[in-house]
């Protein structure tokens, strides 16, 4: 079966390596992929982040050419644009939510509506349209709130305030100065929830939901979990954070009321929905939806997932995920998030990258590329914030990290900053 994967982060390279091993996977393209993809398989350079006609049919075309089964989406923005409904087509695949069904990620204003109706925990919440009585609102409250623009903001449209006037500075950054364009032309404020985060990520068929093991990421990108957030800096799984009898909570709770909820409005999820959840004093509540991968969750699971990727790709996409076994290795996989200096701030591209050949000689390490290229005479070199992920597994948390990080000290490019303590929350 050929396969095509929309993106070009360590997500995609994950899934395209996992997809690989399945003795069902034929050619593997990536559209528009990095370096590390190209080992894998071809990069195409399809245009998809702007999904208009012109975007949909070169891919459709490309499809048609190369005989493709199964296409892959990656990530949020083309599955909000609306990709998967444009590229369905009979004898052709499309792992990844329609776009009503995206909208669960895409608009944080309808999501909370659809939670509050399916009564799924998640912080309390009112959604403005103006902004004047958003500052209004926010002015009048003593506790600390998290104001969010309701679009895709690149993962950077939230804003954690402790006080009011942290509040009003979000409120007039997303909806006065639109930081964030048209994503910020609604705003969700909600209260500030105090616990562990976690990543639940489950496989939706349409009607079955399967949970895969959990997982923690850290957004911040100094040790101790401080500074500013990114993309997120590293994972691991399966957090101890959550136990089987909390699981099944969380399924009840959490995925089931919205998958019916999505139901009764006539909307299909299919592909993976990926829940950000706290977990409070009061249980877990819902911090976000996502429509898609987590990355870099993904990069950590794809390790420890035993079944065949193509075949539960395709039992997602045609309603027979109660037919797969869902495997998992037992042992501890953790990734370490390698960075270019500067990120998340500005940064320089075109840096020189050494070692990653060491790197992977030590035992149960892989490394998947983020923001990677060759440059004109061939030398991998850096194209992105987030660059690399270091992937070990181990027998346990501590074994894992310390097997990532000393597979990200043999890799060695100029400003490459890291990460030493993913996981530690829970060491
Ligand atoms: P989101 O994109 O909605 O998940 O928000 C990004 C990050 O902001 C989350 O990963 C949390 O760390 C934080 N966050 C979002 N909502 C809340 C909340 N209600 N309380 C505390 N932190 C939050
Ligand atoms: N790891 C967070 C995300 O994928 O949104």
């Amino acid at each position: 079966m050929n396969i095509l994967i929309i993106g070009s982060g360590g997500r995609e390279h994950a899934l395209g390596w996992k997809l690989k091993q399945s003795p069902r996977c034929g050619r593997l393209f990536f559209a528009p992929g990095n370096a590390g993809t190209a080992r894998l398989g071809t990069n195409v350079p399809l245009k998809a982040d702007k999904i208009d006609t012109k975007a949909v049919d070169a891919i459709d075309f490309f499809c048609r050419q190369e005989k493709i089964e199964l296409i892959v989406i990656g990530p949020e923005d083309p599955l909000a644009q609306g990709l998967a409904d444009r590229l369905a087509r009979p004898g052709r695949h499309v792992f990844g939510p329609v776009a009503a069904a995206a909208r669960l990620e895409a608009d944080k204003a309808w999501a909370k509506q659809l939670m509050r109706a399916a009564s799924v925990p998640t912080a309390e919440a009112r959604t403005f349209t103006d902004a004047e009585s958003a500052l209004a609102y926010v002015k009048s409250r003593q506790e600390p709130m998290v104001v969010k623009a309701a679009g895709l903001a690149k993962g950077k449209g939230v804003v954690v305030c402790d006080d009011a006037g942290q509040a009003v500075a979000a409120v007039r950054q997303i909806m006065v100065d639109q930081a964030f364009g048209p994503a910020g032309e609604v705003v969700v404020i909600e209260e500030k929830l105090l616990g562990q985060e976690v990543s639940v990520l489950a496989l939706v068929d349409g009607r079955n939901i399967f949970v895969l093991d959990p997982a923690q990421d850290h957004k911040q990108v100094n040790e101790g979990d401080t500074g500013p957030n990114t993309g997120g800096m590293g994972a691991y799984s399966p957090t101890p954070l959550i136990d089987d009898a909390l699981m099944t909570r969380i399924q009840r709770e959490v995925f089931v009321p919205v998958v019916d909820a999505l139901h009764r409005d006539e909307i299909e999820f299919r592909g993976v929905l990926y829940a950000g959840l706290m977990l409070t004093a009061a249980g877990p509540k819902v911090l976000e939806f996502n429509c898609r991968f987590g990355d870099p969750e993904t990069q950590a699971l794809m390790l420890r997932l035993k079944a065949d990727l193509v075949d539960v790709m395709i039992a997602t996409c045609t309603g027979t995920l109660d037919q797969v076994d869902l495997a998992w290795d037992p042992r501890c996989a953790c990734c370490v998030v390698m960075a270019s200096g500067g990120y998340p701030g500005s940064y320089a591209t075109g840096v020189p990258i050494t070692g990653i050949d060491e790197a992977e000689k030590l035992p149960g390490v892989s490394v998947f590329h983020a923001g990677t290229a060759r440059d004109k005479e061939g030398q991998l070199v850096t194209a992105g914030g987030r660059v690399l992920n270091i992937c070990a597994l181990g027998q346990d948390l501590k074994a894992a990290q310390q097997q990532a990080n000393a597979a990200c000290a043999q890799i060695h490019f100029e400003g490459a900053h890291y990460r030493k303590d993913i996981g530690f929350r829970v060491m």
